[in-house]
């Protein structure tokens, strides 16, 4: 695909070689991250990252990523400090605030909402989740993460075994993953879920006709032995009709280090797109894997940054400038490694 100027809304438009030129280009953003050096690349440019339902990696990774190419970030956050409260169409939302912006990350809790935005929109507009459509951008630091902690196994995208476990019927993040994992190498792919939350027949079918192995169960123990990652999902209790109902599932499939040491190979990674349930009724990771070396959750959340960072510099198309726009920084970063 031609990335300049395009809105990034499903994982179904990209092709293959479209999501390693991503990678790619992510992986030359890591001094920048790391701040071992700067880059003014985008200086001048504004992002308006227009969050109309709760977040805090992808709003925050999204505008930390733009100033880390020198760009500026304006933000709105909720519905009541917008003035859709007053009855203005998304539409005519998106006609003004892309005279603001260069471009626009936006997430919304109707499905093809962003795309709806995107439609009235003169600047790229980025999903960053719609309902319980798609959240393109975390699949892209998923699949990314699952390459690089393959990769410090010695092992590769070419023989994945990956086990999705939760609420896979509402869970974004794993609908635009399942979709993703269609354009490379048949995987096995074990979907763990209770049937009422069972992954949508159509992704199921997709995954199959790309000729990935896929099988379906409601045991965790059964589903999670045998895989390189396991990839655990909060249950999406806003898109339930009630609490009451979420919470018939909420707690269905705790992961701690007894059941991950009955069950999964010495190696296997531990992955979740956060926010984890860690209330006592749910518990889905428990925080007694915190000091596991394959809980691989913030490598993924530190990899947003860089994935973000690749997609703003492809749709600027200033990726083979970054460096000459580079420069040392005068201070030097006290993060400590995770
Ligand atoms: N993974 C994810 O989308 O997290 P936030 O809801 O905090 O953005």
């Amino acid at each position: 695909m031609n990335f300049a100027g395009s809105h990034i809304l499903s994982i179904d438009q990209f092709q293959r070689e479209d999501i390693l030129k991503i990678f790619a280009t992510a992986d030359i953003m890591a001094p920048y991250a790391l701040r071992k050096s700067q880059t003014r690349v985008l200086e001048g440019a504004i992002l308006g990252n227009m969050f109309f339902e709760s977040s805090t990696r992808t709003r925050i990774s999204f505008g930390a990523a733009f100033n880390l190419l020198g760009g500026e970030v304006r933000e709105t956050s909720g519905f009541s400090s917008s003035a859709i409260v007053k009855g203005e169409s998304l539409q005519d939302t998106a006609r003004v605030l892309s005279g603001y912006s260069d471009i626009i990350c936006m997430r919304h809790p109707t499905e093809g909402s962003v795309a709806d935005f995107a439609s009235a929109s003169r600047v790229p507009v980025i999903n960053g989740g719609d309902g319980h459509n798609e959240h393109p951008t975390q699949a892209l630091l998923d699949l990314y993460t699952i390459q690089s902690e393959l990769r410090a196994q010695g092992r590769s995208l070419d023989t994945l075994r990956i086990a999705m476990i939760g609420d896979l019927k509402f869970g974004r993040t794993v609908h635009s993953l399942v979709r993703l994992l269609c354009l490379f190498t048949p995987a096995r792919i074990v979907l763990v879920s209770p049937a009422e939350l069972s992954m949508p027949a159509e992704l199921v079918e997709a995954l199959r006709s790309a000729g990935h192995d896929v099988f379906e169960t409601d045991n965790l123990n059964q589903g999670i032995s045998e895989v390189d990652i396991v990839y655990s999902t909060r249950i999406q209790e806003e898109r339930f009709p009630s609490a009451e109902e979420a919470d018939l599932y909420r707690g269905n499939f705790r992961l701690n280090q007894a059941v991950y040491t009955a069950n999964c190979e010495p190696n296997t990674v531990i992955m979740h797109p956060l926010p984890r349930d860690s209330r006592a009724e749910a518990n889905e990771l428990d925080s007694d894997l915190d000091d596991n070396p394959n809980l691989a959750i913030f490598r993924q959340t530190d990899n947003g940054v860089l994935v973000r960072m690749a997609l703003f510099a492809l749709i600027f198309d200033v990726a083979h400038l970054v460096e000459r726009y580079a420069s040392d920084l005068p201070w030097r970063s006290t993060r400590r490694g995770l």
